[in-house]
């Protein structure tokens, strides 16, 4: 029996009542038994030091475990002042180094992004994608997920609604046809 593909979840929000975390919960709830997704708590992170490259940092070792040893990233990330959250660009700069050993290359990844705002945190999810390039990971081009005015999607439950769920379906196909790839 072949072992179960692995995703490791990324959340770019470390807020309790996060939505993007809410988004993520509903995709992972999509994603078929067949693919384990596991969290990487990114809450706990020291701010990267290039000091630390030759320290034993116990936190950043998990981190890097759980992502080298990972099929596929998945990234659900708000966008703060137009870009990516700093907790979520300091654990792509943790798991790019030390040099030579970055978990990033060949790495399959996806990134999707929610935001209250019109524009659904398009920025964060584009400099996501930029960094990425630079990393040399293998980013999943399409379909791209900015989901704006993203909380009018949930209801006083968080659940996703309906036509948020429709839309996100492509998304997900999409995502279990490229860890399968
Ligand atoms: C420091 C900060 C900066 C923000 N900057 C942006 C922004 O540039 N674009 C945007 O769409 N929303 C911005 N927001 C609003 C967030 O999209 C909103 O708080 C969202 O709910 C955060 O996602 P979360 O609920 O998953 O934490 C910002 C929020 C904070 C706290």
């Amino acid at each position: 029996m072949s072992t179960p593909a692995r995703v490791a979840l990324i959340i770019g929000s470390l807020r309790e009542a996060s939505i993007n975390r809410k988004f993520a919960e509903y995709i992972v709830s999509q994603i078929p038994d067949s693919i384990e997704v596991e969290e990487v708590n990114i809450a706990d992170l020291p701010l990267y030091n290039q000091d630390y490259d030759n320290q034993d940092i116990a936190n950043y070792t998990r981190v890097r475990k759980q992502l080298s040893q990972a099929d596929a990233v998945l990234i659900v990330t708000p966008e703060h002042n137009r870009t990516m959250p700093a907790a979520l660009k300091n654990v792509i700069d943790i798991g790019s180094r030390p040099h030579g050993k970055s978990v990033w290359t060949d790495k399959k990844v996806a990134v999707v992004t929610a935001s209250p705002g019109t524009y659904g945190g398009r920025v964060s999810g584009l400099d996501v994608r930029k960094s990425m390039q630079m990393l040399s990971a293998q980013m999943m081009v399409s379909p791209e997920v900015y989901l704006g005015r993203a909380a009018e999607s949930l209801d006083e439950n968080g659940q996703v609604s309906e036509r948020t769920q429709k839309f996100l379906k492509r998304f997900v196909d999409g995502f279990v046809e490229y860890i399968a790839k």
